[in-house]
């Protein structure tokens, strides 16, 4: 069995939820407190064994090419103020892992972003992250936890969270076989049910670990009534020929591209940091509004 390697991070959506924020800038790059969300993504899949990382960008956002990057001017300023912690934090960011670039030239979907990059990843199993979706966890990171059982049984795995009823039209639903522990069989996907036609209550999280069987699966999916290729369709197709897992992760996941999952995130990776964190919990307790 081949190991996962490659990592896909598709960030080339519009971020319409948050404007006018994400107007000029990457909704990628908004900062929970002092780090702009894709990193945490990115560490994650750094800490769960992912050596190269294809980022599916578009129009604008730049900025995240831009922080991958050394910036040399800015080393040598830290550099040259003793800025010795500072300097350590900016370099790490690029020395991280090897990032590649491919423009999605039209926003038309998460399967497409996908899609984009099959010849980099030719015919290797690879992981798909989403920089919304923030998980934090105690233990084992969310993709660790998903490719555990992809080297277990060699099948795709998606992550799954329960949600309460009225929400499952905001996310692509599984319906399930059988679930056992944090693992369920998977037969189908539905993209945003209704709540009364919803196969279940568990939603797709964005954590994926897919086989390269996937991109066959999206070039033959049709594009929804907005003209876009869903990877939840990719997704339906795909367990039809193969078996599909959904893992329950463990840990807290945080709807970061959601303006109150995003201040709600915000004031927990405040309240975590040791820094900041027991003024500002302090702050809190004091606070009449
Ligand atoms: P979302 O629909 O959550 O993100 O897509 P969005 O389109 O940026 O945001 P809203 O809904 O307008 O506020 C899920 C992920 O898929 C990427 C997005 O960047 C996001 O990470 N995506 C989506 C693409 O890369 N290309 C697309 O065509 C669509």
């Amino acid at each position: 069995m081949k190991k996962v390697k490659k990592a896909v991070f598709p960030v080339a959506g519009m971020g319409t939820r948050f404007l006018p924020a994400t107007k000029a800038s990457p909704k990628e790059m908004l900062p929970l407190v002092d780090k702009p969300l894709i990193q945490y993504v990115v560490e994650e899949a750094i800490e769960s064994g992912i050596q190269e990382i294809i980022m599916i960008t578009g129009r604008g956002k730049n900025a995240i090419e831009d922080h991958f990057d050394r910036s040399m001017e800015l080393e040598n300023l830290l550099e040259k103020r003793n800025q010795t912690e500072e300097l350590a934090s900016v370099r790490k960011i690029s020395d991280m892992c090897d990032f590649w670039y491919i423009r999605q030239k039209e926003p038309m979907g998460l399967g497409h972003a996908i899609l984009k990059a099959r010849d980099m990843i030719g015919d290797e199993p690879f992981a798909v992250l989403l920089g919304d979706d923030i998980i934090h966890t105690n233990g084992t990171p969310a993709l660790a936890q998903l490719l555990e059982v992809y080297n277990r049984t060699g099948a795709s795995v998606v992550a799954i969270e329960e949600v309460a009823k009225e929400r499952v039209s905001s996310y692509g639903i599984v319906d399930p076989v059988h679930c056992e522990g944090s693992l369920c069989m998977v037969k189908g996907l539905v993209e945003k049910p209704e709540p009364e036609s919803a196969p279940s209550n568990l939603a797709v999280i964005g954590r994926y670990v897919l086989t390269p069987r996937i991109f066959e699966m999206l070039d033959k999916v049709n594009p929804d009534q907005k003209g876009e290729i869903q990877l939840t369709a990719g997704l339906n197709a795909l367990c039809a020929v193969e078996p599909l897992h959904g893992c329950k992760f463990t840990g807290k996941r945080y709807d970061a591209g959601d303006k109150l999952g995003f201040v709600i995130a915000t004031v927990e990776y405040a309240l975590r940091r040791g820094d900041i964190g027991t003024e500002f919990q302090k702050y809190l307790a004091e606070l009449k509004f």
